[in-house]
């Protein structure tokens, strides 16, 4: 997944740069795989930022707290995801074995 966070002028005036360098310590820190944290230039919600865009879902007026716990939940909802496919995974006569 990646994590757009706008840095252009409006969104940087109201922090989306402590947001993006929090998003990256905390993938760093919990060590997320798959996720990156791309700066991005303006989203056209100017008025409502920091954006920040999570796959194709437009979060507005973050703040790092917002924005990491979102995150957070983000890649719970991908593993529960995962999970339920694995337990729900249909043997056919092509996947078995
Ligand atoms: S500057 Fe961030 S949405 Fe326009």
């Amino acid at each position: 997944m990646i994590i757009k966070v706008c840095t252009w002028r409006s969104c940087t005036e109201n922090g989306s740069e402590y947001i993006a360098t929090r998003l990256e310590r905390d993938i760093a820190f919990y060590n997320i795989h798959d996720m990156a944290v791309e700066r991005c230039t303006c989203q056209g919600r100017c008025k409502e930022g920091p954006v920040v865009v999570y796959d194709r879902d437009i979060q507005t007026r973050m703040n790092p707290v917002k924005a990491s716990e979102l995150m957070r939940k983000k890649v719970e909802m991908i593993k529960n995801q995962l999970k339920a496919r694995q337990k729900n995974e249909v043997v056919t006569p092509e996947n078995k074995d």
